[in-house]
């Protein structure tokens, strides 16, 4: 048989890509998630929100928290005047706090120069505070139905098996070129949340459905990933210890604003013991335990003190610090791990 010329390797290539693209669209269709929320619904406003709640957290764990900021925030429009403390207590438990700053950041550009309505260009896309190419991308295709490839964690690794590349992902720049022409020119909304729903459901990490799977007569490595977990290096996490005084009255509690360029930057916190020592002799100690917590990359042990104070006292101190009513608490950013404290005081 004579070799194909470069011209028609590359169009049984195309026809290829063309081929998956409208089975991941008709098996989305079929099979997709089409109940979550931000996908019932589809907005701008929504679909951002959502996407950067998604970059860095799972679906499940993201959809109460979605439904609770839309509630909230329920438009960009109901978005532009809150504070960066009430998108952060919007946010509380969520993790990544980063993320929810740059909300608000974002939410400040587009009232300032795009009058409260979310840009519908990819160039202006890319340069909001927290987007990167991939999540301007789905924004793109998702809100605004102009099909621009994505590429998270799960694309890179269906496009790799796709093409017998399981073990070493294909290069980044390579997996974009591919990216960019598999996505569908004719129903782009969902072939995107459909190679997503692939990736999670279908061709997971390890042991993928591939009997399940809509692409599996092309697919190079179907029936070939190994069915066992690989013995994942277990990573030593650094450990910090906080050592930590929370100070209450009957309906208030006290707390103080981090402002330090941390993890937890502008969260509510309990004051660190050393810098409120000079005043613990006026207060009554009540329970003393450690809180373990585990973060992604960080172990935290903190040992947290906790006083009972018969008034709200005046602190001497530079740091910004409140005493909250308890009832008025919702309405701060807390980290996960002090509000479940709080909630069980
Ligand atoms: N991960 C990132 N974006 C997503 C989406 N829109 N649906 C499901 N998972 C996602």
């Amino acid at each position: 048989m004579a070799a194909k010329s470069p011209l028609q390797k590359k169009t049984s290539l195309n026809k290829r890509y063309q081929l998956f693209s409208q089975q991941v669209v008709q098996w989305y269709l079929e099979h997709g998630r089409h109940d979550l929320p931000w996908r019932r619904k589809v907005t701008p406003y929504r679909i951002w929100i959502s996407e950067i709640m998604l970059q860095q957290t799972q679906v499940k764990t993201v959809i109460p928290y979605f439904k609770n900021f839309i509630k909230k925030f329920p438009s960009q429009k109901s978005l532009s005047d809150a504070s960066e403390d009430q998108v952060l207590a919007a946010w509380s438990g969520l993790g990544f706090y980063r993320r929810a700053r740059n909300i608000f950041a974002t939410k400040e550009i587009i009232k300032k120069n795009y009058g409260n309505r979310f840009p519908n260009e990819f160039k202006k896309i890319i340069e909001l505070p927290g987007i990167g190419k991939s999540t301007a991308g789905a924004i793109m295709s998702l809100a605004y139905l102009d099909p621009h490839p994505i590429l998270d964690g799960n694309v890179k690794r269906v496009i790799s098996r796709l093409l017998k590349k399981e073990l070493e992902l294909l290069k980044e720049a390579e997996l974009w070129k591919l990216s960019q022409e598999m996505v569908s020119k004719d129903d782009c909304f969902s072939y995107t949340q459909g190679i997503m729903d692939l990736g999670a459901t279908i061709c997971t990490p390890s042991n993928p459905s591939c009997s399940k799977c809509p692409v599996s007569s092309q697919c190079l490595s179907a029936f070939k990933v190994r069915s066992v977990k690989k013995n994942k290096a277990v990573r030593v996490k650094k450990v910090i210890v906080m050592n930590l005084s929370l100070i209450q009255t009957n309906k208030s509690l006290l707390l103080m604003k981090n402002e330090t360029d941390s993890i937890w930057k502008n969260l509510w916190l309990p004051f660190q013991s050393g810098s409120i020592k000079n005043h613990i002799k006026n207060f009554k100690l009540t329970a003393n335990q450690k809180i373990n917590h585990e973060l992604t990359h960080r172990k935290l042990e903190i040992n947290l003190k906790t006083y009972s104070s018969a008034k709200e006292v005046e602190i001497k101190t530079n740091q910004t610090y409140k005493w909250i009513k308890k009832d008025r608490i919702e309405e701060y950013g807390l980290p996960k791990p002090i509000s479940k404290v709080i909630k069980e005081l």
